[in-house]
């Protein structure tokens, strides 16, 4: 097993127990993880590799890495997407990836929940309106169209994040729609969700969340029509990409105030310092720390490792990613 990723990183993501799980089921190359596939010591350690285990900064994995690396029969991703790690040559010669996306997916989705949840119940807008000293404002924000209760989240994507936010919002009173054009009928009722078109969810709910992929299909699908639609006080929020939602178009329509946002994820990324998002008291701005973070890394690994040994026993992978789905997953 050689180990590919940010030299900083490994401390971070593989401690003495993950050591002692992948020296039980293979010899990992000591020393400090390849940043690059170029040098003398990366041809070595390829040459003998079986496995890479890659993570956050891996060196993409091309022909003539490939061509260095005779034995390589799987890539184990400690990461989320492999779009930037893996090249079709992977693929073709027959190299089983595995992605650790599923375990990143969580906090995605706990972060969403946390979310969906103080917008239902319009915290933020009530946090606003009492430092401006709102005075009966306990009798108005009672009497609003706020609550956890008798209310829609629109939820698009049943990704593995989508999946996951379904699943936390499961104890809550709350109606989940989602949007995604491969769900069909029979996947929403198996989810115990109502399978909508984007334009009925966007006008439906009271939450609008985004867990599809940046793909060309997805590119601006929340434009100006669709936040035209969004009802009056609705929140979007976004921690998939930035460019699944036109800016100028949300600019537009949050700084009229009539929306509300929550944006993990931007378009540019960050914004620039000029955009009026930073300032504005209906937008939440978060730096991109939907995804694991700090001890939430370890779980990426761990998953890594997981199928690191489901492969030393011949087990199949528990996640493993085809060329012909990177059309459509993230
Ligand atoms: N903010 C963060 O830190 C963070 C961390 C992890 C993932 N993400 C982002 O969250 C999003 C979801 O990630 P994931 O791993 O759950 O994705 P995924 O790979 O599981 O998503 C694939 C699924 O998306 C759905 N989909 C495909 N095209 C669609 C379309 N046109 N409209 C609606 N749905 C469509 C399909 O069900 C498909 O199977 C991605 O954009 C990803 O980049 C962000």
């Amino acid at each position: 097993v050689v180990l590919a990723m940010f030299d900083g990183l490994v401390d971070h993501v593989i401690d003495e127990s993950d050591r002692a799980r992948l020296d039980a089921v293979a010899s990992v190359a000591a020393g400090p993880p390849l940043a690059n596939f170029e040098d003398e010591r990366a041809r070595e350690l390829l040459h003998d590799a079986d496995v890479l285990l890659t993570h956050w900064g891996a060196p993409r994995i091309d022909g003539a890495a490939l061509d260095r690396a005779p034995s390589l029969r799987l890539v184990a991703h400690g990461a989320g997407t492999v779009r930037d790690l893996v090249t079709p040559a992977v693929f073709e010669r027959g190299i089983t990836v595995t992605t650790a996306a599923q375990a990143n997916a969580r906090p995605v989705a706990e972060y969403t929940l946390a979310m969906i949840l103080l917008a239902m119940k319009g915290v933020p807008d009530a946090r606003e309106r009492f430092r401006g000293g709102a005075d009966h404002l306990l009798l108005t924000h009672t009497l609003a169209d706020v609550g956890n209760a008798r209310a829609r989240v629109g939820l698009i994507g049943a990704s593995r994040v989508g999946r996951l936010v379904i699943e936390l919002l499961r104890p809550f009173e709350l109606d989940v729609a989602v949007f995604d054009p491969y769900l069909g009928d029979a996947g929403a009722r198996a989810l115990g969700v109502a399978n909508v078109d984007l334009d009925e969810l966007v006008s439906t709910s009271r939450v609008v969340s985004i867990h599809a992929p940046d793909l060309p299909a997805t590119r601006h699908m929340i434009g100006a029509p669709q936040l035209a639609r969004m009802r009056d006080h609705a929140t979007l929020i976004n921690t998939a990409r930035g460019r699944l939602v036109d800016h100028d178009a949300l600019e537009r329509e949050l700084v009229s105030g009539r929306l509300f946002a929550v944006l993990d994820v931007t378009d540019p990324e960050p914004l620039p310092r000029s955009s009026p998002l930073w300032e504005l008291p209906n937008v939440y701005l978060t730096p991109h720390v939907a995804g694991a973070e700090g001890r939430e890394l370890w779980r990426l690994t761990d998953l890594a490792i997981t199928e690191i040994e489901r492969f030393a026993r011949d087990e199949p992978p528990l996640h493993p990613v085809t060329a012909d789905e990177l059309d459509r997953i993230a």
